[in-house]
C-alpha cells in the first residue's frame, strides 16, 4: 500500500511543484515505485515532467468529478518508476463543482484507492490555497511535506495550515500527520537564509527536514526541458539535495518504533503540539 504524501503550503512559489517532481524522481531513482499527483489546475508539475496538454485525454478533474477509474488516466512519468497523474485547467472548475457534491472532501481518497496498491509512494502536488483541492489531497493523504522559502515571513500563515491539518485529522482523516517543514530556496551566500533555518529550527526543532535544498537556476531551468533535475543535471546541488530528501523521506517511513529518532519525533507529540499552538496561540492573532 502506497505511502501518500501531500505536499502542502497556501502560498505560491514555495517550491511545492519543484519539491513533488524532484523528491518523485529521486525515489524512482532509488528504485521505489511512485505516482505523482497534480493537485493543481495550474498543471505546472504535468508539463514540467514533460507531458504535454495535447496528450492529455482525461485528468485528475475526470476522476474526482467525473468518476473516471484512475488507472486509465496515469500518464508515464519521465523515469523509470515514476507515473503521472496529470491535470489540466479543467480542475480549476472542479473547486467549484466540489462545493455542491456529496462527500466532496473525500473523492481524490475514492478515486485513488485503486491505485494504492501498484505503488510504494503516491506524491501529491497541491494548488496554492486552502481550498477543497488541498483538502482533498489532505484528507487522501497519509501525511503533508511543508515547503517554506528561506526568506523573511517564512513562517507567515504555517499556523493557518496547521489548523486546516488539525481540522482534517479532527474531522476525517485521524491518520493524517505532518512529515515535515522542508526549506527551500536556500542562499548560502546570504544571512538572511541561515538565519532563516536557524528559526526556523528553533521553531520547530523536530518538525524540520534535515536536508535543505539550496536555490540554484539549474533546479528552475529544469521544467522548461521537461526534466525532473536528475536527469537534466544529476550532479548539479539540486540534484544531490533532492536525492537526500528522498532517502531522508524513505527512511523515515522505514524507522520501526524504537529506532533512530526521525521518525518518532518527528510524528510523536511534535506535530500535535505546532497544531495546537497555530489553533489557539498567533494564528488567531495574525
Ligand atoms: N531551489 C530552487 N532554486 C531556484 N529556483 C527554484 C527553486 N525551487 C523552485 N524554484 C523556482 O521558483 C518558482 C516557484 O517554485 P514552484 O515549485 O513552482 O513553487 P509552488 O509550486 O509552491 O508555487 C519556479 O519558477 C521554480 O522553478
Ligand atoms: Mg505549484
Amino acid at each position: 500500500m502506497a505511502r501518500i504524501i501531500a505536499i502542502t503550503n497556501q502560498k505560491g512559489g514555495v517550491g511545492k511543484t519543484t519539491t513533488a517532481i524532484n523528491l518523485s524522481a529521486c525515489m524512482a531513482t532509488l528504485g521505489r515505485k511512485v505516482l505523482m499527483v497534480d493537485m493543481d489546475p495550474q498543471g505546472n508539475a504535468t508539463s514540467g515532467v514533460g507531458i504535454e496538454r495535447a496528450d492529455i485525454d482525461e485528468c485528475v478533474y475526470d476522476v474526482i468529478i467525473g468518476g473516471s477509474d484512475s488507472r486509465r488516466v496515469v500518464r508515464p512519468g519521465p523515469i523509470e518508476g515514476m507515473e503521472v497523474l496529470p491535470s489540466t485547467l479543467d480542475l480549476a472548475a472542479a473547486e467549484i463543482e466540489l462545493a455542491t457534491e456529496i462527500s466532496r472532501e473525500t473523492r481524490l481518497r475514492a478515486g485513488l484507492e485503486p491505485l494504492r496498491e501498484n505503488y510504494e509512494y503516491i506524491v501529491i502536488d497541491c494548488p496554492p490555497a486552502l481550498g477543497l483541492l488541498t483538502i482533498n489531497s489532505l484528507v487522501a493523504a497519509n501525511e503533508t511535506l511543508i515547503p517554506i522559502q528561506s526568506e523573511y515571513y517564512a513562517l507567515e500563515g504555517l499556523v493557518y495550515l496547521f489548523g486546516t491539518v488539525q481540522r482534517v485529522k479532527q474531522h476525517v482523516n485521524s491518520g493524517l500527520k505532518i512529515s515535515g517543514v522542508l526549506l527551500t530556496m536556500f542562499d548560502v551566500r546570504t544571512n538572511l537564509s541561515k538565519d532563516v533555518e536557524k528559526e526556523v529550527r528553533r521553531e520547530y526543532p523536530r518538525m524540520t527536514m534535515r536536508t535543505v535544498i539550496p536555490r540554484t537556476v539549474r533546479l528552475s531551468e529544469a521544467p522548461a526541458y521537461g526534466k525532473p533535475i536528475i536527469l537534466y543535471e544529476p550532479s548539479s546541488k539540486g540534484a544531490l539535495a533532492y536525492m537526500e530528501l528522498a532517502k531522508e523521506v524513505v527512511q523515515s517511513g522505514e524507522e520501526g518504533p524504537g529506532q533512530g529518532t526521525g521518525r518518532a519525533d518527528r510524528f510523536g507529540g511534535v506535530e500535535g503540539g505546532a497544531a495546537t499552538r497555530g489553533d489557539t496561540g498567533k494564528g488567531d492573532k495574525a
